[in-house]
């Protein structure tokens, strides 16, 4: 299946900020998802990056030079800035957004920007306090009149050893804003899906943990599809080894309370999926240091109930995502196992799954049933064929889309 950003073309404008290292990724997702990437590349961010670099990752020659056309560069300024369905700018430095609010077109990227009438992507990245200056905040603020859009600048540590706001976005925001710009045609454009997955590790000590065989492969797919779909996606992970998905917002965590504050923390969904096979339990207490063989006896760990994730989100009143969907992991009598938790947690669907050491967790295909509460309040079964991960999550999400009325 085709994501968004298949086909799209990037112009990706790098002006001299350390933040520019991060380009060398974005290019890289970009990539991934379909888009063809080209570079310009400002004299102060070839301070940080090198057009080698660039060209290698984005496949395309690197643009840098105004007056290139004389030495044989076959596109003019004005074909790059024709030849693109959004141009991005990160890192935007102070300069390059003074430079583009007062129309100043002194080198190739500020001319490209000038010249061209595709949508605008900005990234800024600076000090705190060149980002606070009255200047530059009256600059973003004339950018913004003219319809360009920002992705950040965030707070937190910055290069220079302060700390405030003007710290680049991450990469999985820059190309979260992408994919959102992209999707706005897609069916499930203006819903926001929240996705668990992974497992949770519950600390013994600084070394030891309780966790699980969760792979997080079925959970990645879902948020995957959720996202290529256009829903505004947020995957809350236990530690997996899998790559972050195109386009979702990823939250890595590592115990069920912080997988619970994070999914706390995710703006109102619509739909959210508990993919993840979070530790029912965890160890009262944490041993501040290593727990040594030198003990006495054995240790005892004493443990304590996690809270449910799943059947606090059914039971959240006013927040309740209107449609609120679980996994069940079983190891036998799943059906009547998933119908008793179906029952229990009072979710909307349940997702069960017959789990075990070489079932579902880690493999690349899922045999699962949907069981749905109709109106009548009666549960009705489908038992899925045997298929890839990937096919599931489709058919889940496919399932998603028509329970909001939405075409696929
Ligand atoms: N779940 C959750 N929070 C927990 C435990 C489970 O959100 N603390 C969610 C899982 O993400 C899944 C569903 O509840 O969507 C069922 O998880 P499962 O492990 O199958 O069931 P348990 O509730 O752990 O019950 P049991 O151990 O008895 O099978």
């Amino acid at each position: 299946m085709k994501h968004c950003l298949n086909e799209k073309r990037v112009l990706l404008v790098i002006s001299g900020g350390i933040a520019a290292y991060k380009c060398l990724d974005l290019i890289r997702k970009l990539r991934e998802g379909g888009a063809t990437v080209r570079c310009v590349l400002t004299n102060g961010g070839a301070q940080f990056v090198t057009p080698l670099s660039l060209s290698t990752l984005s496949g395309e020659p690197v643009y840098s030079d105004l007056w290139a056309l004389k030495d044989g560069q076959k596109i003019s300024h004005i074909a790059l800035a024709q030849e693109a369905d959004i141009v991005v700018v990160a890192p935007a430095t102070a300069n390059l957004m003074a430079k583009m609010a007062n129309g100043i077109a002194d080198d190739l990227a500020s001319t490209v920007l000038l010249a061209t009438d595709r949508p605008i992507l900005i990234a800024p990245a600076m000090n705190f306090l060149m980002w606070k200056n009255a200047a530059t905040q009256a600059n973003v603020a004339v950018l913004k009149k003219r319809g360009m859009k920002f992705v950040g600048p965030e707070s937190g540590m910055m290069a220079c050893g302060s700390s405030g706001e003007g710290r680049m976005s991450e990469v999985a925001d820059i190309l979260g804003a992408v994919t959102l710009f992209f999707s706005a045609a897609l069916p499930l454009n203006g819903m926001r899906a929240l996705v668990t997955s992974g497992p949770t590790y519950e600390p013994i000590d600084p070394v030891r943990f309780i966790g699980n065989r969760s792979s997080g492969k079925q959970g990645y797919a879902i948020a995957a599809e959720l996202a290529r779909l256009g829903a505004e996606t947020v995957l809350v992970t236990g530690p997996t080894a899998l790559a972050p998905p195109v386009g979702v917002k990823v939250v890595q965590v590592e115990t069920a309370d912080e997988m619970f504050a994070a999914c706390e923390a995710v703006a109102r969904p619509d739909v959210a999926v508990f993919a993840a096979a979070v530790a029912d339990w965890r160890p009262a207490k944490m041993s501040k240091e290593k727990l040594k063989k030198n003990m006495v006896a054995a240790p005892r760990i004493e443990l304590v109930e996690n809270r449910d994730i799943l059947a606090t989100f059914s039971a959240h009143g006013k927040k309740r995502p209107r449609l609120v969907i679980g996994f069940a992991a079983e190891t036998c009598d799943m059906a009547v196992n998933a119908k008793e938790k179906f029952k229990r947690k009072k979710c909307d669907w349940i997702v069960a799954n017959q789990v075990g050491k070489d079932k579902v967790f880690g493999k690349d295909d899922n045999e699962v049933m949907l069981m749905r509460l109709s109106s009548s309040g009666k549960i009705n079964k489908a038992m899925w064929p045997r298929q890839s991960k990937e096919k599931v999550a489709e058919k889940l999400v496919g399932e998603v889309a028509a329970f909001f009325n939405k075409k696929l």
